[in-house]
């Protein structure tokens, strides 16, 4: 098994000066990266900014004997992206690796969620990996290589009371890798999302004491780092990640039952005869494209 190395290759972590970030950001740089350490330092709700967590981070990184910059830009707007990426081009000459990861919470029950904490959430996590991923993504089409991690949440992809913008948010990315998967097949570019539970400022209320103790940043930062290797050639996926537990989930198609021949009026009252084989989850698998959904109808082609 070869040692996981990142030589000659540059590493954006957005929101690297603190938390899972951070533990990734000096990962990489123990590992060889040559890192851009973004972080707008914000409080936890998004408010507010220093240079000093982005900063502290690169010391770390140097005096361990690693390479770093730091970028103190918002992953929120399409300048903060360029800026962003354009930190590893002008310091480093390429951007081989993205991590967006920088993130924010504004917690309410639907009803008592404003507008603006819906926006802001949603302009943090979705916007924001569109904002660093499509300057990052052309550069990395240029070398025809790149490794690209998501940061999703089991708040997205399970639900959780109180987080509707941000689930939206976390769900919409997984939305946004899945087509860029599809983009960048022909490029050498691997793109997958990690669900990840780790103690932070932004677990510390949330997490039981027990956990929060359990549940460290450093149990992520390893399956980042695997997803954002040379030796990872997989794409497309989400992982689960807390506390040394480590499974993929994935958004799944069962393989239902077809109602008629195509050309027959199928009633709601089919619907509620079948109901039992239409919601079972008997023969589930992932699909790549919605293109492969089409395979489910394939039988009403040869019935004519
Ligand atoms: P954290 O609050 O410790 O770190 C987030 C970092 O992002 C902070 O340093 C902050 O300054 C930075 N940041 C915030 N807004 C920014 C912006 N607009 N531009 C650039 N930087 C910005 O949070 P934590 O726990 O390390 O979270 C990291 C990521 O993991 C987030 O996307 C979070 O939603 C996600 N996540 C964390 C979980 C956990 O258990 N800690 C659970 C599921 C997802």
């Amino acid at each position: 098994m070869s040692e996981i190395r990142f030589d000659n290759k540059v590493a954006i972590v957005t929101g690297a000066g603190a938390g899972l970030g951070k533990s990734y950001a000096l990962e990489f740089g123990r590992r060889g990266a040559k890192v851009v350490v973004n972080d707008l330092g914000a409080a936890v709700d998004g408010s507010g900014s220093s240079h000093n967590a982005a900063d502290l981070v690169v010391d770390e990184i140097k005096k361990a004997g690693g390479q770093a910059v730091s970028n103190y830009d918002s992953v929120s707007t399409a300048e903060g992206g360029e800026k962003i990426v354009n930190t590893a081009l002008d310091a480093f000459g390429s951007a081989d690796i993205l991590v967006n990861n920088a993130g924010i919470v504004r917690d309410h029950s639907f009803l008592k969620l404003t507008e603006d904490e819906w926006d802001l959430v949603i302009s943090v996590h979705l916007k924001g990996a569109y904002n660093v991923t499509k300057p990052a993504l052309a550069s990395m089409r240029e070398k025809n290589y790149g490794r690209v991690v998501f940061t999703s949440s089991g708040v997205g992809l399970y639900g959780n009371f109180g987080q509707a913008n941000y689930a939206a948010a976390k769900m919409g990315l997984i939305g946004l890798m899945n087509t860029l998967v599809i983009e960048s097949i022909k490029h050498n570019i691997k793109l997958n999302a990690i669900a990840p539970n780790a103690a932070s400022r932004m677990t510390e209320k949330v997490l039981p004491p027990p956990l929060f103790e359990k549940l460290k940043p450093e149990h992520i930062a390893p399956m980042v780092m695997w997803l954002a290797s040379e030796q990872n050639q997989d794409t497309g996926m989400i992982f689960n990640c807390m506390g040394g537990w480590y499974s993929r989930t994935a958004i799944m198609c069962a393989s239902g039952i077809i109602i008629g021949d195509g050309s027959s009026t199928v009633t709601a009252e089919d619907i509620q005869k079948n109901w039992g084989v239409i919601k079972s989850l008997e023969g589930a698998r992932p699909l790549t494209s919605i293109g492969e959904s089409f395979g489910y109808v394939a039988p009403l082609l040869s019935k004519q």
